[in-house]
């Protein structure tokens, strides 16, 4: 079986949907966090703080398991050069992170401008020493800096990256750094920066990174059905997982669903989710949170902004006329009328 990879998703993702979703319906195997950021020369305190909210039962013991299930959490770090990667690196190993991932695919014009993200592809000469940096720091442990000090275990990096920013040439430039850096993982999604999400994905150039990376690969790109997920299976038997974003946030059960299967045909589900069941998860994991937000955020405009992209991407799953009550609420009490409605209560 594939292992099955929340992928990162700023504003959507957070942690308490991923603690919400890891309780209430499983499957995956990892959770990704979006990526955390320098903000005047430091980590940015909001992303740090997301990140203890999964983690709050494990904070202390360097554990990087969400909630009680055992997937994993993954910070991602997202950095313009090899300063600005030891700042966020160094900050999440003091926390007791012991795995990393580095972004080198963001697409929007805010970090790509910065040389962050799928901005950093064209440059090698940054991406070696970032990836010397790797190299120093899984393999130094109860190292002498403060922040390795608590380290008895090798700390493992990944990288989620697409093609280029312009060409998928520069992927394949990297390639020969990316292979001889200790990377644990390569997650790449078969886009441009310049394509954004949109657009036909390059399965040629795909293949091609298949078939020449030396590291455990994960597809990303586009997956929102569970024969999608058997297919990848079929066609890239080397193939170590695949990540999967919009999917999941469009139909939370994906992964349970893909790990019920009991082939890799998809012929045999081991237990049906039915449209109720999925309803009912939904219900559970929204009022998860919608309490957390409560809790979190003072005003209407500032908890509907948290509780309405819950649904955003669920559009396809919920009844028209409850989907268009809930963007449209904009005072909490018309909010809690159109949940109270869809649930059959009002
Ligand atoms: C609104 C939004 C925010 C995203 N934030 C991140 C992020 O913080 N880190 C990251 O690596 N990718 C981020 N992504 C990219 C997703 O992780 C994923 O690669 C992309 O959605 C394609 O996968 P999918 O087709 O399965 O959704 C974001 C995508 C969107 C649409």
């Amino acid at each position: 079986m594939l292992k099955n990879l929340f992928a990162p998703l700023q504003g959507y993702t957070t942690g308490i949907y991923r603690k919400a979703h890891a309780e209430i319906f499983g499957g995956v195997d990892a959770y990704y966090t979006p990526f955390l950021r320098i903000e005047n020369g430091k980590p940015r305190e909001k992303d740090l703080r997301d990140l203890e909210i999964a983690n709050a039962e494990c904070a202390n013991s360097r554990c990087t398991d969400i909630a009680e299930e055992n997937a994993r959490e993954i910070p991602q770090i997202i950095a313009n050069s090899v300063d600005e990667f030891k700042i966020l690196a160094d900050a999440l190993i003091a926390k007791g992170y012991m795995e990393i991932d580095f972004n080198m695919g963001c697409p929007f014009p805010m970090q790509v401008n910065r040389h962050r993200g799928a901005g950093i592809l064209n440059d090698k000469q940054t991406v070696q020493e970032i990836m010397d940096e790797i190299r120093k720091l899984s393999s130094v442990t109860n190292g002498t800096a403060p922040a390795m000090a608590k380290v008895t275990a090798p700390i493992k990096f990944s990288v989620k990256m697409r093609l280029g920013q312009d060409a998928p040439d520069e992927a394949f430039a990297l390639l020969p750094i990316l292979n001889e850096a200790p990377l644990s993982q390569i997650t790449l999604h078969p886009r441009l920066g310049k394509q954004q999400y949109k657009g036909a994905i390059d399965f040629k150039s795909f293949e091609k990174f298949y078939e020449e990376c030396r590291h455990p690969l994960v597809y990303n790109g586009d997956i929102t059905t569970v024969s999608q997920i058997c297919e990848m299976e079929r066609r890239y038997p080397k193939l170590a997982g695949v990540m999967i974003g919009r999917g999941l946030l469009a139909k939370p059960s994906l992964a349970a669903e893909y790990k019920g299967m009991r082939d890799i045909n998809c012929a045999a589900p081991l237990n049906s989710n039915t449209h109720q069941n999925l309803l009912g998860k939904l219900f559970q994991m929204h009022q998860v949170i919608f309490d957390h937000a409560c809790k979190t955020n003072q005003g209407d405009s500032q908890i509907l902004s948290h509780v309405q992209s819950f649904w955003e991407y669920l559009e396809p799953s919920i009844p028209k006329k409850n989907f268009k009550k809930i963007k449209k609420a904009g005072k909490l009490s018309e909010y809690q009328e159109a949940i109270m409605e869809m649930r059959g209560l009002s």
